[in-house]
């Protein structure tokens, strides 16, 4: 599909009131995508677990309006009205104005949670964005109703993308690739896809332990990071290399083979890191008890063979992934071994899940 199948027609009616709620996972990127072009182009493709636990829900209530210059929104979070989120949903809404043209005949009361703490260092926009973008897709829909799921689908991936890159990775499960690339067919830079082949069984419900390093704001916005691969010396050889890995981890993801998962995705983390203490300026994201908590998992998986490995997105925590059946025995492991390097001991036991819900 192309940019202009997302142009809304205006809809003849517009008289419609009442409201929505929707829930979006968060997701986990074991491919990064991390550069970026104009109007939210990912400059290599990504492939990401869809989440279960860590989500965002929101409400969406509307009415009409006579149409205004701008956009006519009342935000709360947590029930508390948010002023520092506002300017994030205006630019969203400017960005998806050309698809949805009708979004300026309605009020919207947008009310909006997360499962995860606030300040827990794990981003929200990708979760809160792909929320959002379903309930403006149902709203879409109430207005169209001859909309098919899978324009549904997609358009909602497209609209998420345009207020968060890893967004429009968070519509559906359980496994998500967004960005063209060879190895994938119908994989698209507008939106994210399933992933289409047979997941092998060792990655069904697989874990993600989020071990929370740092629950601070992130020392780098994900907007200027993109930015510093713009001329980045080693950019072109990373984007060639998210390619051959997303090739590869293509058939990972359908053989099973645990041990080329491992090397494949610690890799792709320490890459994304690596670019960021190569860029200009320079950043390191990690922090001492990061580097403990990888010296950690080495130390366990050489010791006793269990298929545990790591990945990082840009800041200090380490999302711990493993097979379900050997969870018990990790737990242990990350309660014994790991806490100790977790700020005020907290981490979240997450897996891989569906996507976005309908909750009313
Ligand atoms: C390191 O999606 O947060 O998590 O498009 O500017 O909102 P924007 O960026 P964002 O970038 C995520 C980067 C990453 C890797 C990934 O999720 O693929």
């Amino acid at each position: 599909m192309e940019i202009r199948d997302f142009v809304a027609t205006m809809p003849e009616n517009l008289a419609i009131q009442g409201d929505f709620e929707s829930s979006a996972p968060s997701n986990i990127a074991l491919v990064k995508y991390w550069g970026k072009l104009d109007n939210q182009i990912p400059a290599n493709p990504s492939l990401s677990f869809t989440l279960s636990n860590c989500k965002t829900i929101t409400k969406l209530g509307f009415r009409p309006i006579e149409p205004q210059d701008d956009f006519s929104f009342d935000f709360r979070f947590e029930g508390q009205p948010k002023q520092t989120f506002r300017p994030k949903i205006q630019q969203f809404l400017e960005r998806i104005f050309v698809y949805q043209p009708f979004l300026k005949h309605f009020h919207f009361f947008i009310d909006t949670e997360n499962t995860f703490p606030h300040s827990s260092g794990i981003a929200s926009s990708a979760s809160g964005m792909a929320a959002l973008a379903v309930n403006l897709m149902r709203l879409e829909r109430e207005l169209n109703p001859k909309m098919t799921e899978d324009y549904f689908n997609k358009k909602a991936s497209f609209l998420a993308r345009l207020g968060s890159g890893s967004a429009c990775r968070s519509i559906k499960g359980e496994v998500v690739v967004w960005g063209e690339t060879k190895s994938i067919s119908k994989s698209s830079d507008l939106y994210g896809i399933s992933f289409e082949e047979k997941l092998h069984d060792n990655f069904k419900n697989y874990q993600d332990t989020i071990l929370l390093v740092d629950k601070g704001e992130k020392q780098v916005s994900s907007t200027i990071g993109h930015d510093l691969m713009n001329d980045h010396p080693f950019a072109t050889a990373r984007f060639d290399q998210a390619h051959k890995n997303l090739a590869s981890l293509k058939t990972i993801l359908k053989n099973g083979n645990l041990s080329q998962f491992i090397a494949l995705v610690e890799s792709e983390a320490l890459t994304l890191h690596a670019m960021m203490m190569s860029s200009n300026p320079y950043f390191i994201l990690m922090k001492p008890n990061t580097l403990e908590i990888i010296n950690a998992i080495w130390k366990y998986r050489a010791e006793t063979k269990t298929p545990i490995c790591f990945t990082l997105d840009a800041g200090a925590n380490v999302h711990l992934l493993y097979p379900e059946s050997v969870k018990d025995e990790v737990l242990e492991f990350i309660k014994k071994n790991l806490v100790g390097y977790c700020q005020n001991e907290h981490y979240i036991c997450d897996e891989v899940g569906s996507g976005s819900v309908f909750l009313s």
